[in-house]
């Protein structure tokens, strides 16, 4: 006879309970109770496919997936009491649809396993976390296109090795960042198109000796289609690492950005303010105004990847198919989920309320010998002069320039003849920073034209 400290739902062949270490090391319910509506889902679907088949009597099912929904509303409204002798959501749940339906209840778990179960649940709440991914991209997204918009014209500094290169335009700079947040976005939409498969059904791992119908599950569930091998739908996690590693890839985006923000509001550079909403105080410096939301962003990549990495360190070395080395998956995607979700929304929130300096990026742009390479392509153009001795004379420009502690537009044509003697007064064109910009034509250039084409692109393909 088994001890009556016995688990109740596996202990027939135990004589005792656990030591507490054990149910310490072994329970998940701690974390994966954010299953529970998804596990309630799975068990609805499959109690409706038992009787369907004929496995379950409809009387049976039908209490059941009512009895589930009263478990539901207990969850959510807080007062289900998790026990941690149960282990898990699944027995948790099962236990309490038990109490409440009695000997129905016993019969759910045919032709089913708790490896395939929880496959299935951790399988619908990644799905829900990647369509919370892509909302949160394409919001982001959007307030990007907006910023675009308004400074189509803004004249910026741009950087390589942030050093002053050559002038673009703040739309031009939004824009780069709409072009690698969308590649998340298709990212986490191909992602979602693999893993949108049903593990439901394949059982401990063998599949079942029962006439269940997959297909049927597979669809109440919303995913496309049932996994074609039991073995893989109760051992893969690749789905998990999918998310996980556009997850590391969209937060490295979001970091970087997020690096710029904060380099951009400091007061040497004033290119942008951030808002109010979206900045903290010092609490011993009163002029402070620090960028933590952008910091936080910047800081978020390493969790997330992190997670990457720690699942697939856990995941690298398991035989087929189910090991409980498996139970660790959940916490570290919930963490990463729970923090791209959260650095995703404050980014919207601070790019939707910074303004930009204009006057502080236009004399920026200036500033640097930002359109020496203006000078050298009127050189090409206009003298016909070969690109490297172009280079050459737009040099000395610079160095003369430098020498008299002025920018490239403040020379003389007598300073610049001094250099070289063809050149005309025409050159003086190409030295602004407004026609530097506007003569970027070339396709995916910082023209405002070109950027203005960007942005309507965009706002059309996301409607
Ligand atoms: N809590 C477990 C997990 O998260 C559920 C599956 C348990 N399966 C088993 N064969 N012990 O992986």
């Amino acid at each position: 006879m088994s001890d009556s400290s016995s688990n109740a739902m596996w202990g027939g062949r135990f004589a005792a309970g656990p030591d507490a270490i054990m149910e310490a090391i072994n329970a998940s319910i701690g974390f994966d109770k954010r299953l529970a509506a998804q596990d309630i889902a799975g068990s609805r679907a499959h109690a409706a496919m038992l009787a369907a088949q004929g496995i379950l009597r409809d009387s049976d099912a039908e209490a059941i997936r009512e009895g589930l929904l009263t478990v539901l509303s207990e969850i959510e409204s807080g007062s289900f009491e998790f026990s941690t002798a149960l282990e898990d959501i699944h027995m948790n749940v099962e236990s309490r649809l038990k109490e409440i339906v009695g000997e129905p209840a016993g019969r759910l778990h045919t032709a089913r396993s708790r490896n395939d179960q929880v496959a299935t649940d951790f399988r619908l709440w990644t799905r829900d976390q990647i369509d919370a991914a892509i909302g949160g991209v394409e919001a982001l997204i959007r307030a990007l296109l907006v910023q675009a918009e308004a400074g189509a014209d803004w004249v910026m500094p741009g950087f390589t090795h942030l050093q002053t290169a050559q002038p673009v335009t703040w739309g031009h700079h939004m824009m780069a960042y709409v072009e690698m947040f969308s590649r998340d976005l298709s990212r986490f939409k191909d992602a979602r198109a693999r893993m949108n498969e049903s593990p439901l059904g394949a059982a401990a791992l063998a599949g079942t000796s029962f006439p269940i119908d997959r297909h049927m599950t597979a669809e109440a569930l919303g995913f496309d289609r049932p996994m074609a091998n039991s073995l893989d739908a109760v051992s893969a996690r690749d789905f998990a690492l999918e998310f996980l590693s556009n997850a590391s890839i969209c937060a490295m985006h979001l970091s970087r950005f997020a690096e710029e923000l904060v380099i951009w509001s400091s007061a040497q550079f004033r290119f942008v303010t951030l808002s109010d909403r979206f900045s903290t105080g010092s609490s011993i410096m009163p002029q402070k105004k620090n960028p933590d939301a952008a910091e936080l962003i910047r800081a978020k990549i390493g969790r997330i990847f992190g997670a990457n990495v720690a699942l697939m360190m856990v995941m690298k070395g398991l035989p087929l198919a189910y090991s409980k080395d498996m139970q660790e998956d959940k916490e570290q995607v919930f963490d990463a989920a729970d923090n791209l979700m959260l650095a995703l929304a404050a980014m919207e929130g601070m790019v939707k309320d910074m303004s930009a300096n204009r006057p502080q990026l236009a004399a920026a742009a200036g500033s640097g010998f930002s359109t020496a390479t203006d000078l050298a392509d009127w050189l090409v153009r206009v003298l016909d002069m070969p690109f490297r001795d172009a280079h050459h004379v737009t040099g000395s420009l610079v160095a003369l320039a430098e020498s008299k502690n002025c920018d490239l537009p403040d020379l003389t044509l007598e300073d610049m003849k001094s250099v070289h003697d063809a050149i005309t007064d025409e050159v003086f064109g190409v030295l602004g920073v407004d026609n530097s910009v506007a003569s970027r034509m070339s396709y995916g250039g910082t023209a405002p034209e070109q950027v203005r084409a960007q942005v309507a692109r965009w706002k059309e393909v996301l409607g």
